[in-house]
């Protein structure tokens, strides 16, 4: 054993003590290489590690930059972070996103199911403009908002591909949402009115949503109309059992059991409705099909869709009539429009009280707060009137007050 152990030892020493110096640098090379390959693959795994991450990042940052709403909302509803109720109340600065229709009116159907609200909520009304493109009353618009800011939002429905150029100070600014073309009379028609509901749903202080054209103006202050809408019991959609080809003449049979003859109903395209009925709107998956594919003109789904679908289960909240003057007395398919000629203190004073009507279950004298159509070249003679006409530059409690004398 001992021999064995010296003999082990002897060895040890004889490789030690007899190594020649080429040897060492050979060793201290291999020492060498190994070392460079460890860094080698240090950094390989360094670069590795850095290229996976930045895929994740761009991944991440693209989805953030094609889908805006999403991180905003959902997000901030279902974790990442704290959530916040700010990031829920506050309506998005920017009315563009790149949600499609199905994605838009599911998200708008969302609705809070508690009573009140933990917050000081100002309701607003939602101005909803299905147009073309341009605005041609836009001027007018704009002083008939100055002053009640936080009262108000603003919506438009354009061609797609419309570029508007409002400057940074109008009230249209970025207020163009995305929309797609509009066949009149047909279901693209009652597509864009959905749309625009279910955009304006998104800001949860939006509580009466009104639609127009580019060819309506107001008849009214908005101090005056803001109460007028505000403290009204029925929303102002028309919805009438009317007989003749024009009414029941344009229901098809094939449209039960959703739909029966006798809750077939007509009205203006051009409304006002408070939230809950706008969510009912945005929500409906058992009509839509059915007047997108039986009412075809000359049945005008804008003419019956929210008239009829609204008086099944909402008749008790509707004013069964519209808020907008429209002359259709010369007949035809359109209404008639006016122009420069035609613009002149005593006939706007009258449209307001062009028939008489009930508000609040009461007879009123003012029964149209916005009037169409108007041509471009009534622009100026209306600016000029606006001030006796709009009550503009009176202030909120006093258009509150001349309410009150009708
Ligand atoms: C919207 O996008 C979703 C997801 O890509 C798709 O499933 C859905 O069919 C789209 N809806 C419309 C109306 O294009
Ligand atoms: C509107 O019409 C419905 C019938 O469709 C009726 O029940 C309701 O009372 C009417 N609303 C008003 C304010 O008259
Ligand atoms: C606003 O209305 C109040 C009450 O009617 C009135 O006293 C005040 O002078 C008005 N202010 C302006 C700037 O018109």
């Amino acid at each position: 054993m001992k021999v064995m152990v010296t003999e082990m030892e002897e060895g040890v020493k004889d490789n030690g003590a007899s190594t020649p110096k080429s040897r060492v640098t050979n060793q201290c090379r291999v020492l060498l290489s190994m070392r460079l390959l460890q860094i080698l693959l240090l950094f390989l795994v360094l670069t590795l590690g850095i290229s996976v991450v930045s895929i994740h990042m761009i991944k991440f940052l693209k989805i953030q930059h094609l889908d805006p709403v999403a991180p905003t909302t959902l997000i901030s509803m279902y974790g990442r972070g704290t959530v916040t109720l700010d990031s829920f109340i506050r309506p998005p600065s920017n009315v563009w996103h790149t949600m499609n229709d199905s994605e838009l009116l599911w998200r708008a159907s969302m609705e809070p199911q508690r009573n009140g609200y933990p917050f000081k909520r100002v309701p607003k009304l939602a101005f909803m403009f299905l147009s073309k493109g341009p605005l041609p009353f836009a001027p007018l618009w704009e002083r008939f908002f100055e002053g009640y800011e936080g009262l108000y939002s603003i919506y438009v429905h354009a061609l797609p591909y419309y570029k508007s150029d409002f400057s940074r100070s109008s009230v249209f600014y970025r207020r163009y949402i995305p929309s797609q073309a509009v066949a009149w009379g047909e279901m693209s028609m009652g597509d864009a009115e959905r749309r625009l509901l279910a955009n304006a749903l998104l800001d949860i202080s939006n509580e009466w949503f009104i639609l127009l054209s580019e060819s309506c103006i107001p008849l009214r202050g908005f101090g005056f109309i803001y109460s007028y809408v505000s403290e009204s019991r029925y929303s102002f959609m028309g919805a009438a059992d009317e007989e003749g080809p024009d009414g029941r003449g344009r229901y098809r049979t094939e449209m039960e059991p959703e739909v029966k003859l006798s809750q077939w109903r007509k009205g203006s395209q051009w409304f006002e409705i408070n939230r809950k009925l706008a969510v009912e709107i945005v929500q409906d998956t058992t009509y839509y099909p059915k007047f997108k594919e039986f009412c075809r003109p000359p049945c005008y789904v804008d003419e019956h869709y929210f008239p009829t679908m609204l008086s099944m289960k909402h008749r008790l909240s509707l004013a069964n009539r519209t808020m907008t003057w429209t002359d259709w007395s010369r007949g035809g398919a359109h209404p008639a429009t006016f122009g420069k000629a035609d613009i002149t203190e005593s006939f706007l004073k009258k449209l307001p009280g062009a028939k008489s009507c009930l508000y609040n279950d009461q007879k009123s004298q003012i029964c149209y707060l916005f009037a169409r159509k108007f041509a471009p070249s009534a622009l100026e003679p209306l600016l000029q009137l606006a001030p006796k006409i709009l009550e503009l530059g009176s202030n909120r409690s006093s258009t509150r007050r001349s309410w009150f004398l009708f």
